[in-house]
């Protein structure tokens, strides 16, 4: 059991507290606060418990230097606004400067620091840029289960140097991801879709000894109906990992899980919302032609079917190119057949959040989870590398 806000005293010290705001940004303004939102209820308790609380995030992938335009300005004024308190602001996250503004917090006063992956150190998870880092607090607490899959220095090398607790939203999606894949109520479904089988490989090998159903949509279901003997035309598919599908088709069938395959598909004659478009069964899809929506009429209906029935959910991953209205209508239709069951729900992170949202269901769901990458680790069974690295209750 790691240690939780519950066990440490804050009063008067100075805590290291990791965010996931890596939020989006247009026009250097927030334009989805849900992450700075979730973050709340940990900064919120600090500030209650009178601690001098100095945040800590990446922002976007700098590669190591100071870009201008993914500084964590405009994060703070979002999060000024939502606390309805000032929020101080660093110009970075280590040094003379920032450690001086540190030691000048009063108690209950926050101060967010600049981009950590402005510093090489962060992502290399080099031990000078944590010792730096810990200099500036008393005590670590890490609340960014977004970044959780990441070992780097504000997740992991930090850890060495102060006592260490996970935040609220850190317990909360453990907890709520945790308890789905120990204890789900049956019948089970994992619907998982995305462009590549290579990013779910390991999570499709875990999901197969737990699920009852393991609906396999978008990109990453073209490589099944080669697998199958199909002709998927101009699809994206992985040639590489046909042999695998075939195994995992393979041994889905030996354990009587049922690997749920599209029986027809939207294709079009490009990858372009202009693009012409039509519904085929899915060993049909002529040459030139490339399946961008894995919800056809029939295998909606088959997902509502089984999602009718299922008592537990979890999906990661778009059954089409969302991001274009034309090869929307699966994804959307999903989350719609998701909201109307009865079924636990648990949605992994990233595009699949932002599909919930397009859908405008997201308050039928009994878990969005704020971590993309850390989701689908999670489902891959392994262990969290910002996880482990904190300080167990003793
Ligand atoms: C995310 O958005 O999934 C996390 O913040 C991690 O970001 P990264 O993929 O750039 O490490």
């Amino acid at each position: 059991m790691k240690k939780t806000l519950k066990d440490m005293d804050f009063k008067g010290k100075k805590v290291l507290v990791r965010v996931d705001f890596n939020v989006p940004l247009k026009d250097g303004k927030v334009t989805d606060t849900t992450r700075i939102k979730a973050a709340l209820p940990t900064i919120e308790y600090l500030i209650r418990e009178e601690a001098k609380v100095l945040l800590i995030s990446h922002l976007g992938r700098p590669g190591g230097e100071v870009k201008e335009d993914l500084r964590m300005d405009p994060a703070a004024k979002e999060l000024a606004n939502l606390l309805n308190k000032e929020v101080k602001k660093a110009d970075d996250s280590i040094g003379e400067d920032v450690k001086n503004a540190a030691d000048n917090l009063k108690n209950g006063e926050v101060l967010l620091l600049e981009n950590s992956r402005f510093h090489a150190g962060e992502k290399a998870n080099d031990p000078e840029y944590a010792k730096a880092l810990a200099s500036l607090a008393d005590l670590y607490v890490n609340d960014a289960f977004g970044a959780a899959h990441r070992a780097h220095a504000t997740t992991v090398g930090v850890t060495e140097y102060l006592p260490s607790a996970a935040g609220f939203l850190m317990q909360k999606e453990l907890n709520a991801l945790g308890e789905v894949m120990e204890n789900p109520e049956r019948p089970f479904v994992a619907i998982m879709g995305g462009a590549k089988v290579s990013d779910k490989i390991d999570v499709i090998k875990n999901l197969i000894k737990k699920v009852d159903y393991l609906i396999v949509g978008g990109g990453i279901a073209n490589t099944f109906l080669l697998a199958k003997g199909y002709e998927v035309g101009d699809s994206l598919v992985e040639e590489d990992k046909v042999e695998l599908a075939k195994e995992l088709m393979e041994e889905a069938e030996k354990i009587g899980v049922d690997i749920v395959i599209p029986e027809d598909v939207v294709i079009a004659d490009d990858f372009a919302e202009d693009a012409e478009s039509r519904i085929v069964k899915s060993d049909q899809i002529p040459a030139g032609w490339q399946a961008l929506d894995s919800g056809g009429t029939e295998s909606l209906k088959k997902y509502k079917e089984i999602i009718k029935n299922a008592k537990t959910v979890i999906w990661n991953g778009p059954l089409g190119v969302f991001e274009m209205e034309k090869f929307a209508h699966g994804t959307i239709e999903l989350a719609k057949a998701l909201a109307e069951s009865d079924a636990h729900s648990v949605i992994g992170g990233g595009d699949s959040a932002a599909a919930i949202n397009i859908a405008g269901v997201a308050d039928k769901m009994s878990h969005i989870s704020t971590g993309g990458g850390a989701s689908l680790m999670f489902f891959e069974g392994k262990e969290l590398p910002g996880v482990a690295a904190l300080d167990d209750v003793e």
